[in-house]
């Protein structure tokens, strides 16, 4: 763990404008800096920073946050990859916590095998550009398949000398231990001979999604040995095969950006597209898809177009692929490639303009894909046209989606001609017979989007959850300002009845607020907000001062951050528009606030009455006549007359 005086030097140094101008190119504009968001296609500008809030909003995606959050969005770090990025960016020293001694080792090997593979990667770079064997055989190799230079270069690709132990001994002699070099699977230790297992082959060095080095493909040079073509990484520490995607470093940005992901069987086909201009792509890298890879691919995009090579084994290959895909919930199309090519041999003679159109033109639906897997005699025999629909059903019957479901059936119906009743009857029992095996869950994986997506579209119907964002969005802004609120007393006249008059009584807005809401027992339903308004209050209370936005946003909480971004910079996203010009200042002031402040807490009020009051009247159907039911609605009524009517005073 990263100690957190570290992450709190981190966020201190880290100026915003800076690591994000690394990536956009940014333009002053009054007190903010705006740019074209890095996550839509966009022309205009919509992508704001504010360098004295230090914090961003991308006004075209939604998205917004502080430094760390933007890195997490943009890079796909996780939150200790942020705050080492950043570490490392400004020269900051990461102080661990104390870790118990097993998972400090565990962590000590994991290190140390992450640093003897970034080492490995760049010994075989280095020796395929500066040595005279690699230059004559390595780089030959690479000239020969069509790979430029600039292509070599992206993908750090590099080739392992003829020699026994050329690595071994160069790592050994900068201080890397045996150990580590065998764990990674660099080195060959038998009995006392170390041998390099990697040797005269060009390198392919594979990343992780954060873009360090966690294993290798290697290919050898000669057509006709007796060798595997490929030799890859053992498993490791390091690296696990079915976690790893070939290209996800390279392509991620590309691929959440078009919103598509290209999956390919090779090392090659991922590189030769790249090359052409096809840079959403990942291979699987010659072993079965897994489902951690769909959910990786998943945390960027939904829509996968898997390519294959219209041999047998790529056929079998892209036919299991489709199922994991679809249970993920994920869109698949599928594209073949004519007999004898794959898309590294297809794109290599081509302009990016003839790939994009075949690619258009090939790609199928899975339902398509499967009828055109029956030959045209099998079309006329009703066993294997039953067979294949069956199949088609089957791939149906994994997506979680009713609705998608039912769109697809339609469209089963309609090429394979046959009615939309049988195939859902089909369904049914696919479904019956599941259900009595087992209780199988789809486990949806969690991209932070998700999450915001399916709390905002709830969110637009909900009244409360508007007043809530309007509490918060008062906190942020006036929380510490202190005005005079009317508050209503109750009070007996001469004849000694009671009544109500209001004083004037001065208060902090963040004091008001939470004294309303606490009198009245209310809490905020909405957990995040919750959280924000909780962590607010106790900020304004321990400080005693105007706001310190940085330090409220110093957490690895996306969607929190994302929502105190969107509210604060509501006002700067006027200066996007033709506000801009006329230079008008939305934030309202004094007496203003006082009221803004009473309408958001009566109406609250008022709205939770109303609920009561609802749930009441739904008891009274059941029991009939129910006095005290009905003494309770009627005490509630005249609450809500009561605070309806200091509503209207306010307004
Ligand atoms: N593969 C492997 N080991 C092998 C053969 C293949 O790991 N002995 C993996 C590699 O990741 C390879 C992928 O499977 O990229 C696809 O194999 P194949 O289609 O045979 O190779 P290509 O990628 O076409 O490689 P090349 O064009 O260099 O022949
Ligand atoms: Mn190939």
């Amino acid at each position: 763990m990263i100690s957190r005086s570290t992450i709190d030097q981190v966020y201190e140094t880290a100026r915003l404008e800076e690591v994000i101008g690394e990536y956009i190119t940014l333009k002053k504009s009054g007190a903010n800096f705006k740019g074209l968001s890095p996550f839509t296609q966009e022309r205009t500008p919509s992508f704001m920073v504010s360098p004295a809030k230090q914090i961003w909003k991308d006004f075209s995606s939604g998205k917004g946050g502080n430094v760390i959050a933007f890195l997490m969005e943009h890079e796909y770090f996780t939150y200790p990859e942020a705050i080492r990025y950043l570490a490392k960016k400004y020269n900051i020293e990461i102080e661990e916590t104390e870790l118990s001694p097993e998972e400090k080792q565990i962590k000590d090997t994991r290190e140390s095998m992450f640093l003897v593979a970034q080492f490995a990667a760049d010994f075989f770079e280095k020796n395929l550009w500066e040595t005279q064997e690699g230059k004559s055989i390595g780089l030959t190799y690479f000239k020969e398949r069509g790979f430029e230079d600039e292509t070599l270069k992206k993908f750090s690709l590099g080739y392992s000398p003829e020699s026994y132990d050329a690595l071994c001994k160069k790592a050994e002699n900068e201080g890397f231990k045996l150990d580590f070099l065998e764990k990674t699977g660099l080195v060959i230790v038998n009995e006392d001979r170390k041998v390099d297992r990697f040797r005269g082959r060009v390198i392919f060095p594979i990343r992780s999604m954060s873009g360090r080095v966690q294993g290798f493909g290697a290919r050898i040079l000669s057509q006709n040995s007796k060798t595997a073509k490929y030799l890859n990484s053992p498993e490791s520490d390091i690296y696990n095969k079915s976690k790893a995607l070939y290209g996800i470093f390279e392509s991620k940005q590309s691929i959440a950006k078009k919103d598509l992901c290209f999956l390919v069987e090779g090392y090659t086909d991922v590189i030769q597209m790249h090359q052409s201009g096809i840079t959403n792509v990942v291979s699987s890298s010659g072993t079965a898809l897994s489902v951690d890879q769909i959910r990786m691919i998943n945390r960027l995009t939904s829509n996968v177009v898997v390519l294959y090579d219209s041999d047998a084994a790529g056929l079998r290959a892209s036919l299991r692929g489709i199922d994991l895909i679809l249970e993920q919930g994920m869109n698949v199309r599928v594209c073949a490639f004519p007999k004898g090519e794959d898309p590294d041999s297809f794109a290599q003679s081509r302009s990016l303009q003839e790939i994009n159109i075949f690619l258009e033109e090939h790609s199928k639906d899975f339902i398509q894909f499967k009828a055109s897997l029956l030959s045209d005699e099998g079309k006329n025999n009703p066993i294997s046209k039953a067979e294949t629909i069956r199949e088609i059903v089957e791939s149906i019957h994994k997506i979680p989606d009713a609705i998608k479901q039912e769109i697809y059936i339609q469209s089963c119906s309609e090429i394979m001609q046959i009615s939309e009743d049988v195939l859902f009857r089909a369904l049914a029992q696919i479904n019956q017979k599941n259900n009595q095996k087992s209780t199988k869950k789809f486990i949806p994986s969690e991209p932070v989007a998700l999450i915001k997506k399916t709390a905002d579209s709830e969110a637009k119907v909900e009244r409360i959850f508007e007043l809530e964002r309007q509490i918060i969005s008062i906190l942020l802004t006036y929380g510490n300002q202190e005005l005079n609120f009317e508050e209503p007393i109750s009070i007996t006249n001469e004849d000694g009845e009671l009544i109500e008059e209001t004083q004037k009584i001065s208060a902090k807005v963040y004091e008001k607020i939470f004294l309303d809401l606490q009198q009245d027992e209310i809490e905020l339903s909405h957990e995040t907000f919750k959280k924000i308004f909780y962590k607010l209050i106790e900020f304004y209370q321990s400080y005693q001062g105007d706001l310190n936005l940085e330090k409220i946003m110093q957490t690895d909480d996306l969607i929190q951050n994302e929502i105190i971004t969107d509210l604060v910079m509501k006002e700067e996203q006027h200066q996007l528009h033709d506000w801009e010009k006329r230079n008008v200042f939305v934030k309202v002031r004094g007496s203003e606030v006082e009221r803004l402040v009473s309408e958001t807490i009566l109406s609250m009020r008022r709205y939770l009455i109303d609920q009561k009051i609802t749930e009441l009247q739904k008891g009274t159907k059941d029991k009939q006549s129910n006095q005290d039911l009905l003494k309770e609605i009627q005490m509630y009524q005249s609450l809500k007359n009561i605070i309806s009517n200091r509503l209207h005073r306010v307004i």
